[in-house]
């Protein structure tokens, strides 16, 4: 299993943060944006953008936002593995914008998100992000049903042929990181890793989850 550390509930600054997640064996750093539109916190600013140019390890750049389009200027430059959005009216529009920029765009499932409505747009995208708790805040408890939403999408794929792969975002720790590993290859974890002094020990269980 690959993890991506988030560091939006971290007790340290941002930038202590993703300093010490470079040090670690994580393979990815998440970065969570929340415009105060899409969802109810917001902690966009200049400085957030500028602390990303710190990350030693591949960004996920996860938009909470209501228009993903207005901060692409910000990502120039940065090592940045894919862009994640949620579904909206514009979503062919954002996707084929954040194509034309270089990146690879992902499609975010949140909890009550119609799969029979959204499904469709999975052949446009390269990863599919399956949220494991409301977005918008971190320290959320794992929603159970997330499992079924996993099931769906896995056979999806596999009775189109699609080639997508499949992150789990939100209440991530060892015990739901072992029920999700069937069906993702990716988990992002904040607050279990954030809450150690030493993010090695969870992220090391996470990437071995207990069959
Ligand atoms: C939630 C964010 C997550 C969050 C995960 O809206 O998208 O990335 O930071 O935090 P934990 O692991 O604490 O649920
Ligand atoms: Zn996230």
């Amino acid at each position: 299993m690959k993890v991506a550390v988030s560091y939006l509930s971290s007790n340290r600054s941002i930038l202590d943060t993703i300093k010490k997640i470079n040090e670690t064996k994580a393979d990815y750093i998440h970065a969570d944006f929340m415009d105060g539109k899409y969802v109810k916190n917001n902690n966009i600013s200049l400085k957030h953008w500028f602390y990303l140019r710190y990350a030693a390890k591949p960004l996920e750049i996860h938009l909470m936002v209501k228009n993903p389009l207005k901060y692409l200027k910000y990502l120039n430059g940065l090592n940045i593995r894919v862009v994640y959005i949620h579904y909206s009216a514009y979503f062919l529009n954002d996707i084929t914008k954040i194509l034309k920029k270089g990146y690879r765009p992902g499609l975010v499932i949140n909890p009550n998100d119609n799969l029979d409505l959204l499904s469709k747009y999975f052949k446009y995208v390269d990863k599919v992000l399956v949220m494991g708790v409301t977005p918008g805040a971190g320290g959320q408890k794992f929603i159970p049903d997330t499992l079924k939403t996993l099931k769906q999408i896995n056979k999806y794929k596999l009775d189109n042929n699609l080639v997508f792969s499949v992150e789990v975002d939100g209440g991530i720790n060892q015990e739901t990181a072992t029920k999700v590993s069937r069906y993702c290859d990716t988990v992002v974890s904040g607050s279990y890793v954030c809450k150690e002094l030493d993010y090695n020990k969870p992220i090391s269980q996470l990437k071995k989850p207990k069959k």
